[in-house]
This record gives C-alpha cells, sequence and structure tokens, in this order.
C-alpha cells in the first residue's frame, strides 16, 4: 500500500524561518493533492521534506505502514520532478527519459515500449534523438516530466511541471497528466501557481501559508467554503470583495446600506464580508436581497465578461462586480449582494464563521 502519510512535519532553517510547521496530511493511492500558496509559502520545502533530500525538523514520512522519515532518497522509491529541473546535457532526449529505467536493469524493449509511450503523450516523439541543451524550456520541462513519469514509484511529487509551457500546450498536458495519473493509481503531490491546473486536476488541495495548512479539501469546497480570509482571497480570480464592515444591530453597515447578518450565537462589533465579483449582480428591480448603491470608477475588460470597480455610496469602499459583456448600465449602480453567496469571516482571527 503507498498510502503517504505526512506527521507533524516541521522544517526550521534558522530562528525565524520555519517554512513548514506542523503539516498533518494523508494522501491516498490515486489520490491528487495540489499545494497551494504564495511564493515562498514552504510548497517545494514540503517535497524536499517528502523525496529525503531534507531532513525535517520535526515530524515523521510514512508510505504505506513503513517510516522513511530516515531513508536515504535513492531508497524511497519516490519520483520527483523539479522545479528547477536538471536534464543530462550530453545525453538525447531518449537517453534522459531512459535513466531510471537502466538503472532498474529494465529490458531494453520495455524501455523502448514505455519511453516512446510517455514521449507521445507529452508530444516529445520528434525530439527523441536530440539532445535537450538547444531545446526550448517547454521542450526541457516535458522531458524533466517525461524522466519522471516513465517509471513506477510510489509516489509522486512534482514542482510546478508546466509552468514555462504556453497556455495550449499547458492545457493538453495537463489532459495527458490526469489520464496518466489515473492508470497509475499512486498517490501524487503536485505544486503549482496555477489555480485551474488546481482546481482541474486535485481531489484535494492543501492551501498553504505562512508554514501552517490552512484548508485541506475538496476543490469545489475550497472555493465555495473558504475555511477563513487568506484562503477566500487567495483562491479565485478576480478576487473575492473582502471588505471589514461595523455591524449594528443584525446588520453590517457597508456606506448606508444595510446587509443582513446571520444569527451568531454573539453579534460581533466588526466583521468581515466575503463575496466575489461573480456573485455580486447588478441589481434586477424585483430583487429582494440586499442592494448597495455606488459609482462604477473603473472597468475591466475580461474578453468573456467585465470587471466593474465600484466605490460605494458615502464610503471609502470598493466592491468588484463580473458583469456579461453585453450589459450596459449607468454610471451610478445598483448591486445586488445575494445572502446565500456573503461569506462571513471573524475580523480578529479570519476564521469562517459559519461553515454551512
Ligand atoms: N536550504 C534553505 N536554507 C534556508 N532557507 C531556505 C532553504 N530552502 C528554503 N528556504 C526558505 O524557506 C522558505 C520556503 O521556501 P520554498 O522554496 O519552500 O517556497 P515555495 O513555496 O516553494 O515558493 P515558490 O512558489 O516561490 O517556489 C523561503 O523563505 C526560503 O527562503
Ligand atoms: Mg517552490
Amino acid at each position: 500500500m503507498a498510502k503517504l502519510q505526512l506527521k507533524g512535519l516541521r522544517k526550521q532553517f534558522a530562528p525565524n524561518v520555519i517554512p513548514v510547521k506542523d503539516i498533518n496530511i494523508d494522501v491516498e493511492d490515486g489520490e491528487f493533492l495540489t499545494l497551494l500558496g504564495p511564493s515562498g509559502c514552504g510548497k517545494s520545502t514540503l517535497l524536499r521534506l517528502i523525496a529525503g533530500l531534507d531532513e525535517p525538523t520535526k515530524g515523521r514520512v510514512l508510505i504505506g505502514d513503513k517510516d522513511i522519515t530516515s531513508t536515504a532518497p535513492g531508497d524511497r522509491n519516490i519520483a520527483m520532478v523539479f522545479q528547477s529541473y536538471a536534464l543530462y546535457p550530453h545525453m538525447t532526449v531518449f537517453e534522459n527519459i531512459a535513466t531510471s529505467l537502466k538503472l532498474r536493469k529494465t529490458p531494453a524493449d520495455e524501455i523502448k515500449r514505455r519511453v516512446n509511450d510517455v514521449a507521445q503523450k507529452l508530444e516529445l516523439g520528434h525530439l527523441l534523438d536530440r539532445k535537450p541543451g538547444p531545446m526550448s524550456g517547454g521542450q526541457r520541462q516535458r522531458v524533466a516530466l517525461a524522466r519522471s513519469l516513465v517509471r513506477s514509484p510510489e509516489v509522486f511529487l512534482l514542482d510546478e511541471p508546466l509552468s514555462n509551457l504556453d497556455a495550449l500546450l499547458r492545457e493538453q498536458v495537463r489532459a495527458e497528466l490526469k489520464q496518466l495519473f489515473n492508470s497509475q493509481q499512486k498517490p501524487v503531490v503536485y505544486v503549482t501557481h496555477d489555480q485551474t491546473e488546481a482546481m482541474t486536476l486535485s481531489s484535494k488541495v492543501a492551501i498553504l501559508y505562512d508554514g501552517y495548512l490552512q484548508q485541506l479539501d475538496a476543490p469545489h469546497e475550497i472555493y465555495t467554503h473558504p475555511a477563513n480570509k487568506f484562503v477566500a482571497g487567495f483562491v479565485g480570480s478576480p478576487q473575492m470583495n473582502l471588505p471589514t464592515l461595523k455591524c449594528e444591530g443584525n446588520y453590517a453597515i457597508l456606506g448606508e446600506f444595510k446587509i443582513p447578518l446571520p444569527d451568531f450565537p454573539t453579534m460581533p462589533k466588526q466583521i468581515v464580508m466575503g463575496i466575489r465579483p461573480e456573485d455580486v449582480r447588478l441589481a434586477r428591480p424585483e430583487t429582494s436581497e440586499a442592494t448597495i448603491k455606488g459609482k462604477v470608477i473603473l472597468v475591466e475588460d475580461l474578453g468573456k465578461e467585465k470587471l466593474l470597480i465600484c466605490q460605494v455610496e458615502n464610503s471609502d469602499k470598493n466592491i468588484r462586480a463580473l458583469v456579461p459583456y453585453d450589459r450596459t448600465w449607468d454610471e451610478l449602480v445598483t448591486l445586488e449582494l445575494p445572502a446565500q453567496q456573503i461569506h462571513w469571516f471573524d475580523v480578529e482571527t479570519g476564521d469562517r464563521l459559519l461553515r454551512y
């Protein structure tokens, strides 16, 4: 059983450089876990701890029931694609991809079959006889990817493996990866900055920030029920509106507009209101939802839609709304904030106030 378990993992490089603090995650066979978080939040460090390239300050790594925390990287049977990948410049693409199979004394005809198969999937078939030196960044990155996919390891670790590909190729390779990992049924831990990639590939997403695991959930759950203000602001584009508002009675106050609050056990004095721009609508006349008025101060053309940045009347706060491309509006707009789509967060801790 190749189930991967991270137990209380911590990595401290210096007194105040602790990019991994007490991380507990399980990744089942066939599960695809994506690590998502801002630059420097410890994603690569966490992968290196799993691969055995760095030793944890505390905690354990298990594959199946076996504790591999002190096992040398070469003895872990883990395939890793590095963020900065190095290929052997004197070898052809074929030889680069085949290295690990040769080391394991795989028969020549099987090596040929497996290398050709993976090369085809990653559109490298025509480059097998070339040396990687003069190739483009995207081509070299796919060779590095092929080199680890060709193996049958117990765990796959991939650190931004598609970052150098153009949008179209990224989409193609993404689909291939999905199929490939589906057929392997091994735990995959994948790092990316690309939220579409995270959402489309993963069965689970781990949001990391400040060394801590902020939320671990299915992509849809992360999107619809962010556990705290950080996750709410980090996931989704355009970014969620997250103004801090005063509370009066059962209402949050935005300018001179009142937004009804759910029944909290104790009413806070201030609160963070979260609503995604795609959930803010130009108000329908018959609406029974809370509405606010604002002046459109900026319009961003996103191709399919337009993002209106509106300054709320009698307030210094802006609310962004995504509207269909062909909609028209006056300079002063009325916006509808559907109660079902509003997330409420604690001002001090940032935590979500009601889960459902
Ligand atoms: N060997 C090391 N010695 C000291 N500090 C390190 C070392 N490796 C990483 N760090 C620090 O740990 C923190 C996390 O780095 P890491 O590379 O894990 O971030 P990341 O989330 O992968 O970022 P990016 O998205 O930019 O790749 C950074 O502050 C980095 O400077
Ligand atoms: Mg990194």
